[in-house]
């Protein structure tokens, strides 16, 4: 292969890295303080090439109980030659959460979808996201987005019964990218192209842990109910 051009090299890379998907085995996540929001992030890098890998962090409330919904913090850190990432939370195309982003000139653009097909999903209204006021960016090497989502992280599958993905453990999930911007890169509701992939790995959440998330999704410029302080009466929900 001729490297008179990184871009090509990498999207020639990318191409035959997702002929036979990587397996990643379940394995702790690395714990990364994000000096930015103030987020401590479980994170995973997802390679998608031998060189280029995908940063996934997810920040849960400490609170957090296994079987009740609660918000959590996502925040994507991607290499500008991919043009749009997706997280499927069920580590399926259908009948999950998914979670897509992509660089808008300097700016950042997320959005949930919903798919029972193998087609372009639809617009997912029982996950909201909530941009927040840091960590979100695009500069010459890459872009990133952190968002709080609720509604990501519990769903009704196929079967119309409730998944809940686990706080205090692993959580298989799905990464696709494409080399191709989504059709109107201005609009978070755009249809996307066609995808690469995916690669399958486990995400572990335990090590994005935050005791304050609550006080740390409202000084992101967020609110959530998933507060993880300690509660002052019983009427505080996840
Ligand atoms: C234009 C939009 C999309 C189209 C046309 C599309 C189409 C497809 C097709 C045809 C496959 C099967 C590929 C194969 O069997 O080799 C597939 C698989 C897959 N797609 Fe998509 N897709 C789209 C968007 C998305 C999004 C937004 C996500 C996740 C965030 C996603 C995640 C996956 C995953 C995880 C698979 C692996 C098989 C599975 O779990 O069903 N796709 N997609
Ligand atoms: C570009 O953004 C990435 C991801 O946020 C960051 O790691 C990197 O330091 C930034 N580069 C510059 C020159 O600011
Ligand atoms: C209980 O706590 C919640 C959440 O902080 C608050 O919205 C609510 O007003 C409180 N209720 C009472 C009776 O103090």
């Amino acid at each position: 292969m001729l490297f008179s051009s990184c871009f090509v090299a990498a999207s020639a890379l990318v191409g035959s890295a997702f002929g036979a998907p990587a397996q990643h085995s379940e394995r702790a996540a690395a714990v990364v303080y994000d000096s930015e929001t103030g987020f401590t992030f479980a994170e995973h890098k997802v390679a998608y090439t031998l060189s280029a890998s995908i940063a996934v962090r997810v920040a849960v409330p400490s609170s957090a109980q296994a079987g009740q919904p609660y918000d959590a913090v996502f925040q994507i850190i991607v290499p500008n030659q991919v043009g749009w990432a997706g997280i499927a939370m069920g580590g399926s195309m259908v009948y999950n959460p998914l979670l897509v982003g992509w660089a808008n000139g300097q700016q950042t653009q997320a959005s949930t979808r919903w798919a029972t097909a193998h087609a372009q999903p639809q617009i997912y209204n029982n996950a909201q996201l909530q941009k927040l006021t840091a960590g979100n960016r695009a500069n010459g090497t890459h872009w990133q987005f952190t968002v709080k989502c609720t509604g990501c992280t519990s769903y009704q599958g196929r079967t119309g019964s409730t998944t809940t993905l686990n706080p205090k453990g692993g959580n298989r999930m799905a990464l696709v990218i494409s080399n191709g911007k989504p059709q109107q890169p201005s609009n978070a509701n755009s249809n996307l192209v066609m995808h690469e992939g995916p690669i399958y790995w486990t995400q572990s959440f335990p090590e994005g842990a935050n005791a304050n998330f609550g006080e740390l999704v409202r000084r992101n410029g967020g609110t959530t109910t998933s507060d993880g302080e300690v509660p002052t009466n019983g009427s505080v929900k996840a």
